[in-house]
């Protein structure tokens, strides 16, 4: 089984590799609402991800299904233009299978960013914020199963899985756009539903600034596969327990799109400044 997942990730970035040469430096995942990012690369080339083999498509709304490779400010990247998520019944394995394509074909830094509830009251709607920690509560890990070393160990070690300097180029970039990128621990769920109180309650005691459905599969994948990882969230809704009101997931979307520039300003600046980091 486990050479049957380095197999299946061999065979889908040969397909990417025939129709685009270039190695990328950089991945990055664009959540909710924030995959316009992907429309200014240069030299580009699309996939549908139901054109890759062993990708699965993505349902969700915001989320368009497609993988771009190209350059963003001089830097080969190639984005995941959209994700899959737990609730939509995969496995944390298949959600985080387009991680592993991209660090083979050479990416070694990764940059997840996300649509989150904002837990920590400093926050406001639209903030954007680097993660430089998580709480796992999905019950469930992409690392379960056999292990195949060829991709990384089997006890990976989690002290510190956002990269300070990384972090730092953040908030830097932030403070020359004037605007505050925050750090903030991010716990993950499983969803589908956005929380009651109670949960909101707990997680912000047990430490949680931000809630999400996504991005720490992805990044214990990224860091079990060596790599560099950025986690940036945009607060798309706040998680007052006192005082909470409805949310939908439009309205989520069309908060992280209003967003979506910041976000843009924050990841181009960070590549602009990688050899600092
Ligand atoms: N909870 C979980 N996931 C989310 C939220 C939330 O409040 N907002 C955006 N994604």
């Amino acid at each position: 089984m486990s050479d049957e997942l380095y197999d299946q990730i061999q065979a889908a970035a040969a397909v990417i590799r025939a129709r685009h040469a270039r190695r990328p430096r950089v991945a990055l995942v664009l959540g909710s609402g924030l995959g316009q990012l992907a429309e200014r690369f240069e030299d580009a080339t699309r996939f549908d991800y139901h054109e890759l083999p062993h990708f699965i498509r993505a349902t969700v709304i915001g989320h368009q299904g497609r993988l771009v490779c190209g350059r963003l400010e001089g830097v080969e990247v190639v984005a995941m233009q959209g994700r899959n998520h737990g609730y939509e019944g995969y496995t944390q394995r298949q959600v985080t299978f387009p991680v592993r394509v991209m660090r083979a074909l050479g990416a070694e830094i990764l940059i997840v960013s996300n649509a989150a509830g904002g837990i920590n009251p400093y926050y406001e709607q639209g903030d954007v914020v680097a993660l430089d920690d998580h709480i796992n509560m999905t019950f469930d890990n992409p690392l379960v199963g056999p292990n195949d070393e060829r991709l990384g160990s089997r006890w990976p070690d989690m002290c510190q899985p956002y990269c300070p300097r990384l972090i730092a180029l953040a908030q830097q970039a932030g403070r020359a756009a004037d605007f505050p990128v925050h750090r903030g621990v991010y716990l993950a769920v499983r969803g589908p539903n956005y929380e009651p109180r109670a949960e909101y309650r707990f997680y912000r005691q047990i430490g949680a600034d931000l809630v999400g459905m996504s991005t720490v599969p992805e990044v214990i994948v990224g860091v079990h596969a060596g790599m560099r990882v950025l986690g940036l969230s945009v607060v798309t809704n706040l998680c007052t327990p006192e005082a909470l009101g409805k949310v939908t997931g439009a309205e989520v979307v069309a908060v992280a799109e209003k967003a979506a520039n910041r976000l843009a300003a924050v990841v181009c600046s960070v590549l602009r400044n990688l050899e600092a980091a």
